[in-house]
């Protein structure tokens, strides 16, 4: 069975980057649906049931063909999610030397990475993510794909679904975006970095 983890943090602990409500609208309902409709597809598999989410996510292929829509769904779903709230923090937090060594050896600078991460949020058509990869690459997925999928894990993922910012934003996304920033957890993305 797999579980809706706790937030390191409070609701509205990133306002007013992103409210409480959309933050409790978005973890205790939305992920929390991922959750329940991983389990229910995995109901009659006990022991898919206990595998890691990266690893379902990694063999969708080899998963049972009434499955797989939904696991790569709503296990996407559940992986991402998981992500995304840790790769926040209140008042965001820096970048090691290390990985900011990186992102300037790609990039020129933060800035820059920065400025085209975004750019490529704002050229997600409809609902999915963008990611920062291990390579120092920027790459997007649509709905709730994830790059795990192809092996890699993602050191940084933003959501752009609606979902995450209607509330607060409307149809506006670059301003999201741009609040966002502000609430970047660099520290966990720099321990994750130097994982992979
Ligand atoms: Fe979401």
């Amino acid at each position: 069975m797999f579980k809706l983890p706790e937030l390191d943090y409070e609701y509205g602990a990133l306002s007013p980057a992103i409210s409480a409500d959309i933050m409790q609208l978005h973890h205790s309902k939305h992920h929390q649906t991922y959750v329940d409709k991983l389990n229910a597809a995995l109901e009659k598999y006990p022991d898919l049931q206990n595998q890691p989410i990266e690893d379902l996510l990694q063999t969708l292929d080899e998963l049972p063909e009434d499955i797989r829509t939904a696991v790569r769904n709503n296990g996407g779903g559940h992986y991402n999610h998981s992500l995304f709230w840790k790769v926040m923090t209140p008042g965001g937090s820096q970048p090691t030397t290390e990985l900011l060594g990186k992102i300037n050896q790609e990039y020129g600078d933060l800035e820059t990475f920065k400025s085209n991460f975004t750019q490529a949020a704002l050229g997600v058509f409809g609902s999915g993510w963008v990611w920062l990869l291990p390579d120092m690459s920027i790459t997007t997925t649509p709905n709730q794909d994830s790059p795990i999928s192809e092996g890699v894990v993602p050191l940084l993922g933003l959501d752009v679904w609606e979902h995450a910012y209607y509330l607060d934003y409307k149809n506006v996304r670059p301003d999201y975006i741009k609040a966002w920033w502000g609430v970047v957890n660099w520290s966990k993305v720099s321990e994750l970095a130097q994982k992979s």
